[in-house]
């Protein structure tokens, strides 16, 4: 299966954008301690890297959006599933999210964390897909925007998944979107 992957992002590619990002976010939250919260699973592998190159004082945290679509009535039940409890009330939050495409799951998780009052909640995205959007959101650093035509593959590696395969590769790679 994997020699079907073909490769977008080297890890090359990958660890200097980290690497930028990094120093990006730390100019931003300069001075303050923050609290990554990282969008399991997807996001797993960036979280890991991205933290490593983040010179601020920070927590760890998980969480995780269940979805089911109900295709009928064209409803989408979430819920959100935090790994600790967070007490996010006055934090500086960084939520870090795996890919951006229509934005309902991010549009959803950032209302309910807003619920639990951070004093500033910013996100960080490793792909952003503008052109697929439904909600108009938008993240505040995206480590790699994807536009059309290759919007029309599907991104896996580096955590990102098809069918919860291929998360071990070490680059972002595209199969052809599976129908
Ligand atoms: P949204 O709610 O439509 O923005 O969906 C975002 C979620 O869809 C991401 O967190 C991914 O889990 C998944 N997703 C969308 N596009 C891709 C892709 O190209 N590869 C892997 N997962 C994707
Ligand atoms: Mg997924």
């Amino acid at each position: 299966m994997r020699d079907e992957v073909s490769v977008l992002f080297t890890e090359e590619q990958i660890a200097r954008r980290v690497a930028e990002l990094g120093e990006e976010i730390a100019t931003a939250f300069a001075g303050r301690e923050i609290c990554v919260l990282g969008l399991m699973k997807g996001s797993l592998v960036f979280m890991a890297d991205l933290i490593r190159r983040l010179p601020l004082d920070l927590t760890v945290h998980l969480v995780r959006v269940t979805s089911q679509r109900e295709q009928a009535a064209g409803r989408v039940l979430t819920e959100i599933f935090f790994s600790t409890s967070v007490p996010l009330e006055g934090r500086d939050v960084l939520l870090l999210d795996d890919i951006v495409d229509t934005g309902i799951t991010l549009s959803y998780l950032l209302a309910h964390i807003h619920e639990h009052g951070p004093a500033s909640l910013r996100v960080c995205a490793l792909v952003d897909k503008p052109e697929a959007r439904k909600i108009d959101l938008n993240p505040d650093w995206t480590a790699f925007p994807i536009h059309e035509p290759l919007a029309d593959r599907f991104l896996v590696g580096y955590g990102l998944d098809w069918m919860e395969r291929f998360r071990g590769l070490p680059f972002i790679g595209t199969i052809p979107r599976p129908r």
